[in-house]
C-alpha cells in the first residue's frame, strides 16, 4: 500500500471497498462492477474487434488486457473482470469454439450417450493465455485494483457443449437431464475438473476472487437443479474456497433457487432482478454476500432515469456492507454508456 492511500483512511483502494465489501468490513460505498462490463457496447472495444476476431482477443494476452482495463478508465469501476469467455476452454478439451454473428457454435456435435461420456477433460499442458492476461493486466494497474477470474457453471457449460450453439428450447441437454442423466453426470464430472483446474490457473496469476456463471441452471425444474447444478457448483466453490480465494455464484433465473445457492457455501450471491435484494436478504440471511439485482435493460433508458432507479435500489438495500454493486446479468449490446457510466456515478456520489 502506498502513503498516500495509508494515511487517507477515508478514501478506499478499489480492492480495499472490494475485499471490505466480501468481509462486511465497513465501506464508504458499495464496490460496483458490471457483468460485460468489457463489451460490444463500448466503441473502444469495437475499434479493437476490427482488427482481431473475438478468439483471437480472448487468447491474445495483451490484447485481453488492453479490453479487460477499457472499462477501468472508461467507466471508473471498482473491478477488472478479465477479458475472455466460458467457452473457450472447450478448445482445449478438443473441441472447435467459433463466435459468429449467431453466437457461438461448437465443433463437432455431440449427441449420444457414448459421445457425452467420451469427452476429455482439458488438459493445460501449456499455460492457457488466461494466466498471461491476468500477470498483464496486474502489471498496467497495480496492486490496488482487484482483478476478477471466472469460468461458466458445469451445467451450463454442458448446455452449450451439447446444444452446440445457442438455443431456445434447449431440447438435446434437456434429452440428456431427462433421458440420459448418468452420461450427463459424467460429462458434468470431466467439466467440473476442467473449471477447478481453468479457474486455479487464473487464481496462480493473481485473481483476487472469482465468478462461476450458472446462466442456464435456472431453466431446470428443483429436483433436477439439485442434481445436476447444485453438486457440482459445490464442488467448484469447495476447492476454490479452501485455497482463501472468495467464489461469486451467478444463476439466472436465481429467484427460486436461493436456497439451493447458499448452502454451496459461496462467498457471495450474484442474483438477477426478479426478486428485490432485500428480499433476497430475507431468504439467504444477513450473513451471505449479495450482488446483482439492476435489470440491464434499464440501462437502455435516459442516464437521469438510471440514476433514479440506482438510488432506490441503495435506499431500499442500505447494507453497511456486503453488497456489491453489479447487474443482474450482463451489460446489453447497444446500451448507451452514458447509462453505463450513470450506475457508477450515482453510487460513487452516494
Ligand atoms: O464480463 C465481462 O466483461 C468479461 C467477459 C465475458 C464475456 N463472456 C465476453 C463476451 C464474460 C464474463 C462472458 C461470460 C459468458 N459467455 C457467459 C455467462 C454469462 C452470460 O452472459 O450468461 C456465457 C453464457 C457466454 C457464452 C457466450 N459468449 C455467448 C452466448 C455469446 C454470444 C452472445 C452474447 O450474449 O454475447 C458470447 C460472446 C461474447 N462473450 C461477447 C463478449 C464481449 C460478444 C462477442 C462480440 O460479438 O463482440
Amino acid at each position: 500500500m502506498n502513503i498516500q492511500s495509508s494515511q487517507v483512511t477515508s478514501s478506499l483502494t478499489r480492492k480495499e471497498r472490494f475485499l471490505k465489501a466480501l468481509h462486511f468490513q465497513p465501506v464508504d460505498r458499495p464496490p460496483v462492477w458490471m457483468m460485460r462490463q468489457a463489451g460490444r457496447y463500448l466503441p473502444e472495444y469495437q475499434a479493437v474487434k476490427q482488427e482481431y476476431t473475438f478468439q483471437e482477443m480472448c487468447r491474445t494476452p495483451s490484447v485481453a488486457a488492453d479490453v479487460s482495463i477499457q472499462p477501468l478508465d472508461i467507466l471508473d469501476i471498482d473491478a477488472i473482470i478479465t477479458f475472455n469467455d466460458i467457452l473457450i476452454p472447450f478448445d482445449d478439451m478438443g473441441f472447435k469454439v467459433q463466435y459468429g454473428d449467431g453466437g457461438p457454435s461448437i465443433e463437432p456435435r455431440i449427441r449420444n450417450e457414448e459421445e457425452i461420456r467420451k469427452v476429455p477433460r482439458a488438459k493445460f499442458d501449456q499455460t492457457p493465455p488466461v494466466y498471461n492476461t491476468i500477470q498483464d493486466i496486474r502489471k498496467r494497474v497495480g496492486e490496488e485494483v482487484p482483478i476478477l477470474g471466472f469460468a461458466g457453471a458445469p451445467f451450463t457449460m454442458a448446455t452449450y457443449l451439447i446444444e452446440g450453439h445457442m438455443s431456445k428450447t434447449l431440447r438435446n441437454i434437456k434429452e440428456a437431464v431427462f433421458g440420459k442423466t448418468d452420461a450427463l453426470k459424467a460429462l458434468l464430472d470431466t467439466i467440473t475438473e476442467t473449471v477447478i483446474d481453468y479457474l486455479k490457473v487464473q487464481i496462480d496469476a493473481g485473481a483476487d476472487a472469482v465468478q462461476i456463471f450458472d446462466t442456464w441452471a435456472g431453466t431446470l425444474p428443483r429436483p433436477e437443479y439439485c442434481e445436476l447444478a447444485m453438486p457440482y457448483q459445490k464442488q467448484i466453490v469447495d476447492a476454490i474456497q479452501s485455497q482463501e480465494i472468495p467464489v461469486i455464484l451467478y444463476v439466472k433465473g436465481s429467484s427460486p433457487f436461493l436456497h439451493e445457492m447458499k448452502q454451496t457455501g459461496a462467498k457471495v450471491l450474484s442474483v438477477d432482478w426478479i426478486t428485490p435484494l432485500w428480499e433476497v436478504e430475507k431468504m439467504v440471511g444477513e450473513d451471505t454476500v449479495l450482488q446483482g439485482n439492476l435489470d440491464p435493460t434499464l440501462l437502455y433508458a435516459s442516464p437521469e432515469v438510471v440514476e433514479e432507479h440506482v438510488r432506490t435500489l441503495l435506499r431500499n438495500f442500505d447494507r453497511p456492507s456486503g453488497h456489491i454493486f453489479n447487474l443482474g446479468h450482463g451489460i446489453l449490446p447497444g446500451t448507451p454508456v452514458d447509462s453505463a457510466k450513470a450506475v457508477v456515478k450515482a453510487i460513487q456520489e452516494l
